[in-house]
């Protein structure tokens, strides 16, 4: 019998449960056994384990969150962390390998551990769906149904009031959900952060849709910048992995819009509403695909990989190719958007 561990870490999204009962629904389930790291790295650095059966992970697969529960803890984080503490923990539990479920943060610890001779594999996940190297991460789909609901109903309380609606989504480098929701939902700016904007140039939008008598609909990212802005808005502090804590440029643009173009505005921060509650079809078929396809990998012992999604196919792919660059929205695709707006 081999044991696995799985780890879920960063920020949690709609089809992590999928993934670990994919995973444990195991075909060689007599082969393996799989334990379960609790609140992310934090759980492999401390040894803080829970038994993962079918039992355990029956109905799972529609339950938002994560059963293992997450946290931004870094597996380097002092003065417990580091490669040797976690080498002793792996040997005292019997695990032979980790299963490291996140995003890009998560995939780089993991695969700095991996060089550094702890025996890792990936499973990518974010709402953001930011990361290299696969063409959707699970959770982005939820996120959009989400915000693009949001969209909806903004837009008819805009309509009602003749107001200019702001609505600021998740997106910290990339600004995927924004063009989706704002496209679904047909948006009349959508501002990311791949794309700097001039408020000039958001106002012009503005001024044009109310001239003709509509009620102006914006999406923003978090990460959206104004021109002369040198990094996206943050007035909360670091997180756990010492990034900004974004949010907030919603707030700042919509009395700016409203002074400039003396339309009533009003701003909505979707925050986390994104990133909780059950997952769509589409995200718990893609955690469950990722979710089976994790024994074979770990069987062929294919360390310092992470599973990736190209068209409809599952591969395998060095986690090299997914960290370290951020997975934008392409300039042709926001021009094909940007060429509506307004
Ligand atoms: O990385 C995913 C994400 O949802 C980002 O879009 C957002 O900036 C961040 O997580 C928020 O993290 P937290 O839950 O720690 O506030």
């Amino acid at each position: 019998m081999t044991r696995y561990g799985i780890l879920t870490s960063g920020g949690d999204c709609p089809g992590l449960n999928a993934v670990i009962r994919g995973i444990v629904l195991d075909r060689e389930a007599e082969q393996h056994e799989y334990v379960g790291f609790l609140d992310g790295f934090k759980g492999l650095v401390y040894g803080d384990v829970m038994t993962l059966d079918r039992s355990v992970v029956r109905g799972i697969a529609k339950e938002g969150g994560t059963i293992l529960r997450t946290s931004r803890f870094g597996p380097y984080s002092e003065p417990d962390g580091g490669p040797e503490n976690i080498k002793k923990v792996l040997d005292r539990l019997g695990v032979e390998g980790v299963v490291c479920i996140g995003g890009d943060g998560t995939m780089a610890a993991a695969n700095r551990l991996y060089e550094d001779g702890i025996p890792t594999v990936g499973v990518p996940k974010t709402i953001d769906n930011d990361l290299e190297a696969t063409d959707y991460t699970f959770g982005f789909n939820t996120a959009v149904e989400i915000a693009t609901e949001a969209v909806d109903r903004l837009r008819t309380t805009g309509n009602s009031h003749s107001r200019c609606m702001v609505l600021e989504v998740m997106g910290r480098h990339a600004g995927w959900i924004a063009l989706y929701a704002g496209l679904a939902g047909g948006a009349h700016a959508i501002l990311i952060p791949e794309a700097p904007e001039s408020i000039e140039q958001v106002c012009a939008w503005v001024e044009s849709v109310r001239d003709r008598g509509r009620a102006p609909m914006v999406v923003v990212a978090e990460g959206f910048t104004l021109p002369d802005m040198t990094e996206a808005y943050s007035d909360k502090g670091l997180d756990g992995f010492n990034r900004p804590r974004l949010g907030g440029i919603g707030e700042i643009l919509a009395p700016i819009i409203e002074e400039r173009t003396g339309i009533e505005t009003r701003a909505t921060v979707l925050g986390h509403i994104q990133r909780g509650g059950v997952p769509s079809a589409w995200d718990r078929v893609l955690g469950t695909r990722f979710g089976f396809a994790v024994p074979e990998m770990l069987d062929d012992g294919c360390w310092g990989q992470m599973l990736a999604l190209r068209g409809m196919d599952i591969v395998r792919v060095p986690f090299a190719d997914a960290v370290g660059h951020t997975k934008n929205v392409s300039m042709d695709l926001y021009r094909e958007a940007r060429g509506a707006f307004g």
